[in-house]
């Protein structure tokens, strides 16, 4: 927080008094105007208090530039836009205590509604005949911006139809913000666009209001407080909020007090019957208890509030009380504690999330924030951490947003941090050791063991199951929508991979899979079912094995039941597996164990034991080494079908090699072999060889 002298001090001079209300002023318009958060809203709060205060002991010091700052919207900084407001669009009063609300509950007299004060911003729209023909942001009260592109396109709003169901006339106003869901799409949206982190929903929406052009489509809500019917047509004589609110949720729009009630605010705001579902309160202990209920709901009610609103029901207490020059009388915002902290750095953690991207976890100075002591925060991304120069060490504002675990939102000031060394990230995954893909700001690491996206999709790899259709972007996308394990995927119903959202066009119309290979994977799923057992192993996607390691063990331990039965010492037996990876085969079946009984229950193969007493296979006993192609085969299955037989497929030519398979002459494995005295056997001549027709001689 910055460090104001007291108002009196003589260390105070006019031109500090007159830098701090520009840098003040500065920190308004860059809030309105763009997405940088210049300070916090506790800080711009505070200084706009000091200010006040430094104008009672010097009045002379008093300007264009404070009387702006105290009293206009946006401190008077914002260029009006080219939307010129048929009636201002007014700010709200602050209640700077309790006794405020008090004597605003006593002036109306007959009832007021206590509402959360969404934080966005304040947007106006006009609906002619039931369409959605103009949208304008608030501006400097009597012009805005014109963004009626901005609301419409896409999925455009959420709570806010671009085509009613009535032939209404009118006009809305309200708040539009990002919930927390939507907030954490739209931080993805952004990172996969290459732009750097949004602040806070707040500022994130303006950052989406502020683009034209569809590509630039952010998900956001609408959240109506105010109704104007301009003809005829409305079904609400009332004159009161409620009203209003109620024709308004008919039309379709969402409401602040509906969005409250869907996150479950109801008992100070909402009554038993339904057709009084608001409340009315009239006495302030009332209004203290719903504005305190509010304030308790804070963290689950899914979007970011700065505080609650108290504001008189009907239209004539509102007409009697009038409006000020910036803010009606007849309502006041009362303003919760800011969710806003300042820690520091303790070390940085890196972790992989379940679509296997890179997640950073700060652990800081423990620091009470938003009702609770918190020692974790969650980090952007590394190209963010250095644009930023935070490390471990930096001092930064933490921020704790519902049941969001809390994120570091900005480093706190230039100077404090300077000289701490940038933080620099783990070159490799540090669960797996895998290489980073780093094709966007947040890093992916695709190792099977090391997210579900990884694991379906290697689960569905040529070498594995042999799924079509599950690729990355297919896995990831499942990630997403919550499947869990490769077992999952055999649940999915038909409409349901059908719906799977792969993303959104450029125009910001959502992709999804769609029925068509929706069905093909489903048929290829089904067929995965027939696939031999060593590829369930290998599917299994445990760590430091691959489809060799699932051969030998399919091989040693022909069904699953075997092979989780099978000790360490036991598997570290089989060549070239030793104690290291027959360890990690124990731990990754025993960690793996109820996927693995749910793949059985869905008709996997989890092998067969030999038949007893049945016919010696044809190649058993003997060992081929296969280079080059083999026509209708790939690596993969010309070693399974060599074991199949009975053989052992090994990839080295030695003087164990009972044959090598290959057309290809000069090779280093054909040189190898005609030293040895190692057979060749013509490619052509392999479906004969697993009959058992065909005999290596020795050349
Ligand atoms: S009623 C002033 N109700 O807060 C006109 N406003 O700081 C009456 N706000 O301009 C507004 N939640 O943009 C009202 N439930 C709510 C609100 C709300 C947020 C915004 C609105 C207003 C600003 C004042």
């Amino acid at each position: 927080m910055q460090d104001y002298p007291a108002p009196h001090s003589p260390s105070l001079t006019r031109a500090r008094f007159d830098a701090e209300v520009t840098s003040l002023r500065d920190a308004a318009d860059a809030y309105y105007a763009t997405d940088i958060l210049a300070m916090s809203d506790a800080e711009y709060d505070a200084g706009v208090d000091w200010t006040r205060a430094v104008l009672t002991v010097h009045p002379d010091w008093a300007s264009d530039g404070t009387a702006a700052l105290l009293d206009k919207v946006a401190a008077g900084t914002h260029a009006s836009g080219d939307v010129t407001h048929p009636a201002r669009m007014l700010s709200m009063g602050k209640a700077t205590d309790l006794a405020d609300v008090d004597a605003l509950v006593a002036k109306v007299g007959t009832g007021v509604l206590v509402e959360p004060k969404m934080d966005g911003l304040a947007l106006r729209v006009e609906y002619t005949d039931g369409r959605l023909t103009l949208a304008a942001t608030r501006g400097d009260g009597s012009t805005g911006e014109n963004v009626t592109e901005q609301v419409t396109r896409g999925f455009g709003v959420s709570g806010l139809p671009v085509c009613l169901g009535v032939p209404w006339t009118g006009e809305v106003r309200g708040e539009i913000i990002m919930t927390l869901d939507q907030f954490e799409r739209a931080q993805v949206l952004r990172a996969e666009r290459g732009g750097k982190p949004f602040v806070n929903p707040r500022n994130a929406v303006a950052g989406a209001l502020r683009k034209a052009g569809a590509d630039h489509w952010m998900p956001m809500t609408f959240a109506c407080y105010d109704l104007t019917s301009g003809g005829r047509d409305s079904e609400d004589d009332s004159q009161t909020h409620i009203g209003r609110m109620d024709w308004a949720a008919r039309l379709g729009f969402a409401t602040a007090a509906g969005l409250a009630s869907k996150a479950g605010v109801h008992a100070g705001l909402l009554t038993a019957t339904s057709d009084e579902r608001v409340a009315v309160f009239t006495q302030a202990a009332d209004v203290r208890a719903a504005i305190e209920q509010i304030e308790q709901r804070r963290p689950s009610l899914g979007f970011e509030i700065d505080g609650a609103v108290i504001k008189a029901n009907r239209d004539d207490a509102r007409a009697r009380l009038g409006d000020g020059s910036r803010t009606p009388n007849w309502a006041v915002a009362y303003k919760y504690a800011a969710q806003e902290a300042t820690s520091v750095i303790e070390d940085i953690e890196v972790g992989v999330g379940r679509t296997g991207r890179i997640s950073l976890r700060a652990r800081i100075a423990p620091t009470f924030v938003g009702g609770t002591t918190v020692t974790y925060a969650s980090l952007h991304n590394p190209a963010w951490l250095a644009e930023e120069g935070i490390g471990v060490g930096s001092k930064v504002v933490v921020k704790r947003a519902g049941d969001v675990i809390p994120r570091v939102t900005a480093p706190l000031d230039a100077a404090a941090n300077e000289g701490i060394p940038a933080w620099t990230p783990p070159a490799a995954c540090p669960n797996c050791g895998g290489e980073w893909d780093k094709t966007s700001l947040l890093w992916r690491c695709h190792s099977p063991e090391c997210s579900v996206a990884g694991r379906l999709a290697y689960w569905a790899a040529r070498d594995c199951l042999d799924v079509e259709g599950i690729g990355d972007q297919v896995a990831e996308a499942l990630a997403e929508a919550g499947v869990k394990d490769v077992a999952d995927l055999y649940d999915l119903t038909l409409a349901q991979w059908s719906a799977l959202v792969l993303g959104t066009t450029t125009t910001g119309a959502p992709r999804t899979l769609g029925e068509a290979t929706a069905v093909k994977i489903m048929a290829s799923l089904d067929a995965s079912k027939t696939q031999p057992f060593n590829r369930v192993i290998t599917g299994l996607g445990i760590r430091l094995t691959g489809r060799s390691v699932g051969r030998w063990l399919a091989r040693e331990f022909p069904t699953m039941t075997a092979l989780r039965a099978a000790t360490v010492d036991q598997i570290a037996a089989i060549e070239k597996m030793g104690p290291v990876k027959a360890q990690a085969v124990v731990d990754g079946l025993a960690a793996m164990s109820d996927v693995i009984n749910r793949l059985a229950a869905h008709g996997l193969n989890m092998g067969a034991a030999p038949a007893t007493g049945a016919a010696v296979l044809p190649l058993t006993g003997m060992t081929f080494v296969i280079s080059g192609s083999i026509p209708g085969y790939t690596r993969t299955t010309a070693q399974e079908a060599v074991e199949a037989a009975g053989g052992k497929a090994s990839s080295s030519v030695s003087k164990a090699t009972t044959a090598l398979i290959t057309d290809e002459a000069g090779t280093s494995k054909a040189q190898k072999a005609a030293t040895l005295g190692v057979p060749i056997i013509d490619p052509a001549d392999f479906e004969a060889l697993l009959r058992g027709d065909v005999l290596p001689a020795a050349t």
